[in-house]
């Protein structure tokens, strides 16, 4: 079904499209189709979208219907609206572009843009190696139908040792293999939050996973993560205590933005207020092999419950490769038989290759991660010391992990800056993308796992759009006007 946007809607997240950058140098009409490309190409502003009548539009941004209609004319030329007489116009993609993994749209064959939308690195060297021994596995599967809705055994086995290995007693029924951590996500929510539940998330998160709950409809509250020191702990037991969510989705290693890493103090009291407020915990793992600094890594998440209250979510994407869609649910057996009920509705079961591949690639999980965490803390340092150079202005901490910094801009210019960096090649994600309501203007995640040249190369390109976004709008954000 199309959806429509409001006249009045558009306005509030076009915001200040008249002043972006080499505004002065282009016409109104212009201007504004730039900048709706700049929301379909940050993603908030879906695709298959009714856009609103060009006379509604004009008049909720007090422009002419001539600069819409020109706009409108234009976005038609590029292919990011297509219309028809009686039916009206609705946001479309341009021949030859894909969806990225961050569901952000970008273009396929552009080999000149730096991507700095997408926080995962290329596969490790061991993947076609590993992927030629599963296609040698791989007969010991074909007399069989090949439908395995929780996964390969030898596959389930392997996850479950490694959570042995970190201490949290797991069998092998203990764990649902899935398509990526996504699509865990996607499963657990089916199971735990039915339409409208209340759902407790940081603030920032990880964007798919708003997506996620968005799409299953749930009613999504946050808690604030400080930029500098993460959780505060008061903070998130008393939202728990406050709203007594149904659900809670955290995740405590090396966070997505933030890179901040959970105590394991407030591990354990998370674990104990969330049993007491009836709270099921999604503790979502995808950066856990990822530290970079520092000694022993808290326990997991797990060890401290008593309940069946945490269903863990983790996979394969961030420490070896995003294109095997390799993830995993591990919870207690009976609710995994119950999600694996509900996959079956889904897409039935995971290919048999690629388990066989990721077993196969597991048996090298200590050289593959020693190395990607090697690769990762050199990038990162490049990174940092690009950014300190060039953007002084911004502030961050160095993330003991992961691989991405959240900068504190010096300014509410995340989405603007986004959309002048898309003109010099430079794909980002602006801070509102991790939160609610279009907030984090101030913030944008810089990830590090791509190679350090085109790193330096894109906060190169960034600082050069960022001092023409000051000459073209310092007098829109700089200047709060006082209401009295
Ligand atoms: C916190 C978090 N969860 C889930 C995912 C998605 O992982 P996967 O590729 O395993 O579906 C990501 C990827 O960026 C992530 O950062």
């Amino acid at each position: 079904m199309t959806t429509t946007i409001r006249g009045g809607q558009l306005a509030r997240l076009l915001g200040q499209w008249h002043s972006l950058p080499g505004r002065h140098r282009s016409p109104d009409y212009a201007a504004l189709a730039a900048a709706v490309r700049g929301l379909l190409s940050d993603g908030r502003l879906p695709l298959g979208v009714r856009l609103p009548a060009e006379r509604e539009l004009a008049e909720a941004l007090a422009v002419s219907r001539t600069t819409v209609s020109a706009a409108y004319r234009t976005l038609r030329e590029t292919g990011h609206l297509t219309s028809r007489r009686g039916a009206g116009s609705w946001t479309t993609l341009p021949n030859g572009h894909r969806v990225a993994t961050s569901g952000l749209w970008t273009p396929e064959d552009d080999r000149n843009v730096i991507d700095l939308g997408v926080a995962a690195s290329a596969a490790p060297p061991e993947l076609v190696p590993a992927a030629r021994a599963a296609a040698d596995d791989l007969p010991r599967y074909l007399g069989s139908a090949g439908y395995h809705p929780t996964g390969l055994i030898e596959l389930r086995e392997v996850v479950a040792a490694g959570y042995q290995a970190r201490g949290v007693a797991t069998s092998a029924e203990q764990i649902l293999i899935t398509g990526g951590t996504q699509q865990a996500l996607d499963l657990v929510l089916r199971l735990l939050a039915p339409p409208g539940s209340p759902v407790l998330v940081e603030a920032p998160t990880y964007p798919n996973a708003l997506a996620a709950l968005s799409a299953r409809r749930a009613r999504i509250s946050t808690h604030g993560l400080d930029t500098a020191t993460g959780w505060d702990g008061e903070m998130l037991l008393g939202a728990l205590r406050q709203t007594r969510p149904r659900l809670s989705y955290v995740i405590p290693e090396f966070h997505n933005p933030t890179g901040h890493l959970m105590t394991t103090s407030l591990r354990e009291r998370l674990v104990a207020t969330a049993h007491s407020t009836g709270t099921d915990l999604v503790v979502d793992e995808s950066w856990v092999d990822l530290q970079l600094d520092g000694d022993e890594m808290p326990p997991p998440v797990a060890v401290f419950d008593r309940h069946s209250r945490v269903v863990s979510i983790g996979g394969l994407s961030k420490g070896y490769w995003g294109g095997l869609r390799i993830g995993w649910v591990r919870a207690s057996a009976p609710l995994v038989q119950r999600l694996a009920a509900i996959r079956v509705g889904v897409d039935m079961a995971s290919p048999v290759l690629e388990q066989l591949v990721a077993v196969r690639l597991l048996e090298h999980s200590p050289k593959i991660l020693s190395d990607r965490r090697a690769e990762l803390r050199r990038q990162r340092d490049v990174l940092a010391a690009a950014v300190t150079e060039l953007l002084p202005e911004w502030r961050f901490v160095l993330p003991p992990g992961g691989a991405t910094i959240w900068a504190e801009l010096d300014g509410p210019i995340s989405s603007a800056l986004a959309r002048a960096a898309e003109d010099v090649g430079v794909r980002l994600a602006p801070g509102p993308r991790f939160g609610l309501d279009g907030t984090l203007e101030r913030f944008l995640r810089l990830p590090f796992a791509l190679p350090s040249e085109q790193l330096t190369e894109a906060v190169r390109r960034i600082a050069s759009v960022r001092h023409d976004l000051d000459r073209a709008t310092i007098p829109s954000w700089r200047t709060p006007s006082v209401i009295a």
